[in-house]
């Protein structure tokens, strides 16, 4: 019988039963919520965006949006929400609850607050004295909290990364993770920047902003309030890419933890993130439209991953791609290859020979209503993939070595 391997992970000294997170969202609103999920398998919580009572905060409505359901599965997701309208002291008597009933699981206080270091320095105090097991700075939120000086405003500045990162841990009883954005042309740079100023750990990524897209009846932006809408955060599965590109840069450039966030719904997600060196992951848009159940899948999935392919726990695959992530430049130029069409497999319905013929290179032979398999030219073929990825016939189209 196969050996259940090990799902637990050390992160910044804390102990994670297993990686999955739910990242600071509407799933982690409450103490409620938060202790249900636990429930449910959740190895870790970051709490809702603790701010200042002091600061106001407005949920518009409507505040979300959607972009294409393929198979019923959500690609992309908009919200222009704000943080967390709670009273700190709401948060207080919560989170000791939950580490009452959830001593065990990882509970994480985000927060946010305007750029004066007295601010972050009593909000890290307070929340980490409430009892939570570490600290995440929401330096990435792109809507709403920009406009007043906060989010992104934040993290898309060196100087305040470094600023509002020290006071932070100034104040902090545990460890401090800062929660950057993609808006930046250097993610990188600003992960460097935050490990520089003393942060323990980072994440990434907090939503990419854009506009989901407008109703062309009514020439309204969408989600619309009111007539209105402003730019807003995007998540799901269709920021993965995103979200991997950050997390493997900062993995790069930095030598403290980086938890991974972005576009993850499936174990298979996650793994990917875990082996470009994700230290765990975080998840939001899924939960919100599946629900906390999904961690069971999330768990499941990891553990016969791991022990169909013969590692005795997660911390074995973590960072095993980031070595094979380089520059374009160190990519082998002398390396070819070219489509090879299975006689078999093709149904003659002619995509790779438009694809090829319209943005390639003409190197595909076919004629219509001619009942034979389309054919490579070998000597024309330049291997860009284009007809590998359009045809619709899995393993028609492989790849043969010729240097
Ligand atoms: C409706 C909504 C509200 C969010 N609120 C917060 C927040 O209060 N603080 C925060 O750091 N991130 C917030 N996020 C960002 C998520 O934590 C996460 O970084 C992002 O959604 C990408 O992950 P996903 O693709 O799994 O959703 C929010 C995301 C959504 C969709």
């Amino acid at each position: 019988m196969a050996i259940k391997p090990d799902l637990t992970t050390k992160f910044c000294g804390c102990e994670l039963e297993n990686p999955f997170l739910l990242s600071s969202a509407p799933p982690t609103c409450t103490g409620e919520m938060i202790q249900r999920a636990f429930k449910e398998g959740w190895g870790g919580a970051v709490t809702k965006t603790i701010k200042p009572d002091k600061t106001p905060v407005y949920d518009l409505k409507n505040r979300f949006g959607i972009m294409g359901l393929e198979d019923k599965q959500l690609v992309l997701f908009e919200n222009i929400e704000e943080v967390s309208k709670r009273p700190v002291g709401t948060w207080i008597k919560e989170i000791k609850e939950i580490k009452k009933n959830f001593p065990d699981k990882l509970l994480i206080g985000s927060l946010m607050a305007e750029p004066k270091e007295e601010d972050w320095e009593t909000l890290a105090r307070t929340v980490s004295e409430a009892g939570v097991d570490m600290l995440e700075l929401n330096l990435g939120c792109p809507h709403g909290m920009p406009e007043r000086g906060m989010g992104a405003f934040c993290g898309q500045r060196p100087d305040l990364i470094e600023k509002l990162t020290k006071a932070a841990k100034k104040t902090s009883s545990v460890p401090v993770m800062v929660k950057l954005t993609p808006n930046v042309a250097d993610i990188a740079l600003m992960a460097k920047t935050a490990q520089d100023a003393g942060a323990d750990a980072t994440s990434a990524i907090n939503t990419v902003l854009g506009l989901i897209g407008v109703d062309i009846n009514t020439f309204e932006p969408k989600p619309t309030v009111d007539g209105k809408s402003t730019f807003g955060g995007m998540s799901g599965p269709a920021v993965k890419p995103i979200g991997m590109r950050c997390v493997a840069q900062i993995a790069q450039a930095t030598n403290i933890p980086v938890s991974g966030i972005g576009g993850i719904s499936t174990w298979k997600d996650a793994v990917e993130y875990l082996l470009i060196g994700a230290a765990n992951v975080q998840v939001c848009t899924a939960v919100m439209w599946r629900g906390y159940r999904i961690v069971g899948d999330l768990v499941d999935g990891l553990a016969n991953y791991l022990s169909d392919k013969g590692f005795k726990s997660v911390t074995e695959i973590q960072g095993k791609t980031l070595p094979k992530i380089t520059a374009w430049s160190k990519l082998n130029k002398d390396y070819k290859v070219v489509a090879s069409i299975n006689k078999e497999k093709c149904i003659k319905c002619g995509v790779c020979f438009i694809d090829c013929n319209d943005a390639g290179y003409q190197a595909i032979k076919f004629e219509p209503n001619s009942n034979k398999a389309a054919e490579v030219d070998e000597e024309k073929c330049d291997a860009c993939s284009l007809c590998t990825i359009a045809c619709p016939v899995p393993g028609c189209i492989s790849w043969k070595r010729v240097q």
